[in-house]
């Protein structure tokens, strides 16, 4: 066990200390040579060294380089150093984290980073967090606690019940809600096409002064952090309506809410603390190893009843949290072990430094670009940048030669009616370098000097 542990020690470490001087998207005959990986299985097993050494050769140059300094694509974090050493630990002991029973170190690490997560983006002591697997798992917990809610407020009971005859309430959404948001209202039996959509303004922010009349039957769900732009709904005026009708507002912050640990980027934020039920995402900013969200419910009450699992004596209840009770899994890793290790390694300056360092450079690239002619769409207002090369043709023709060019990669996306490349700077492992770096062969690819 311990040659097989360093060994792979020595081949993780050749791994990662080439990741900048290879192409972020790996080479077609890369992922052409996986075929090496399949085959029937045989019947006699082998050496775990000859497995690692196969997995390795054949799988790390088929990888993506989103641990490297240049990957922006969709919003994608690295791994911390501390991060992805408690990973590695945490699969040494490999925990199970349902219950305090199965692991007293994976529950204690819950209830610190619960608290020190509330803490870091100001929400309201005392809610409830599970630890789920990121934030489309979040908005579905979260959500699940907002119908329950709603309906045990209308004398429904749809933990035992479900949602066959239950009273109808209303799901209000903003033009530019994230699809995971919707994704987990179909999962929990509300449609989507009975949806009130409230319109947006050019960043993408939902316009409080078109928001329908609110009432106890209602959830609102606003973004802080839109995924196209970084724009953040105006939380404190909806949320000052929602409370006044007795309405719930749920947050996505998937990766917006981390803004809230700089008193830079904080303001953006002013009023979300006021909803009642927010998402978070971990393996974004905060830079932990996949996956990893938080999905937290100021009421706790709320998710423990939504998460709840009727009658199941061998579940163990001891005298303080039960993990199991705040998600819809049971049996699950130990996902507190690298948010403590990320948290405890960062600090609240180094977690402040690594926002403001991205956000920083999210604009050094919007600036470059825009020097070079190219069209910025967007408010840089977070770690977002949409640039149009042109023509819908030109910028797909663009975004496809610098995903073949690997020097960085980037995606695209339909912004207000134009096709735009987006940029997103959510690593640690980002320097200055790799953004001039960047910058300069999008120019150079775009044609421009
Ligand atoms: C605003 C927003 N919400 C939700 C999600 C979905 O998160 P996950 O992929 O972790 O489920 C994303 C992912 O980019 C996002 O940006």
């Amino acid at each position: 066990m311990k040659d097989l542990l360093n060994e792979t020690a020595r081949r993780a470490a050749r791994y990662l200390d080439g990741i900048n001087d290879r192409p972020v998207a790996p080479k077609p005959e890369h992922v052409a040579g996986l075929e090496a990986l399949a085959g029937v299985l045989p019947e006699a097993g082998c050496d775990p060294t000859e497995v690692l050494a196969v997995l390795d050769d054949v799988g790390s140059p088929a990888t993506v380089a989103t641990t490297g300094g240049r990957y922006f694509g969709f919003v994608i974090g690295g791994t911390l150093p501390a991060a992805l050493a408690a990973n590695w630990m945490a699969g040494a002991w490999d925990q199970n984290a349902a219950m305090q029973a199965m692991s007293p170190i994976a529950a204690k690490l819950e209830e610190i980073v619960l608290n020190w997560t509330l803490d870091l983006v100001g929400l309201p002591a005392g809610s409830a967090v599970g630890f789920v697997t990121g934030t489309t798992m979040a908005n579905f917990s979260a959500l699940a606690a907002a119908r329950s809610a709603l309906l045990k407020r209308a004398g429904w009971n749809v933990e035992e019940d479900g949602m066959f005859g239950a009273p109808a309430f209303r799901v209000v959404v903003g033009e530019e809600v994230h699809i995971s948001v919707l994704r987990a209202l179909t999962l929990l039996g509300l449609g989507r096409s009975r949806l009130t959509r409230v319109p947006a303004d050019d960043q993408g922010r939902m316009r409080a002064d078109s928001l329908p009349a609110l009432d106890a039957q209602t959830v609102v769900c606003i973004q802080a952090g839109n995924v196209n732009t970084g724009a953040f709904d105006p939380a404190r005026e909806i949320c000052a309506r929602a409370r006044d009708a007795g309405a719930w507002v749920h947050v996505d912050g998937a990766f917006g809410l981390w803004g809230a640990a700089s008193p830079k980027y904080a303001p953006l934020l002013d009023g979300v603390d006021h909803a009642d039920s927010w998402a978070i995402d971990c393996h974004k900013w905060l830079n932990v190893p996949y996956d990893s969200g938080l999905a937290v419910v100021r009421n706790p009450e709320d998710l423990r009843r939504a998460m709840s699992w009727g009658n199941a004596a061998y579940l163990t209840q001891s005298a303080g949290r039960e993990p199991w009770q705040y998600t819809p899994d049971a049996s699950r890793r130990a996902r507190g072990v690298e948010l403590w290790a990320a948290m405890k390694s960062l600090g609240r300056s180094g977690l402040r430094e690594l926002i403001e360092r991205n956000c920083r450079q999210a604009r050094l690239f919007a600036d470059r670009l825009r020097s070079a002619g190219f069209e910025i769409l967007n408010e840089v207002v977070l770690n977002q940048v949409l640039v149009s090369f042109g023509s819908a043709e030109e910028t797909l023709r663009v975004i496809a030669a610098i995903q073949s060019d690997g020097t960085c990669w980037c995606a695209g996306t339909q912004w207000h009616g134009h096709t735009a490349m987006r940029i997103s700077v959510s690593s640690w492992a980002t320097t200055d370098e790799d953004v001039e770096q960047s910058a300069a062969a999008m120019i150079r690819i775009a044609g421009r000097k």
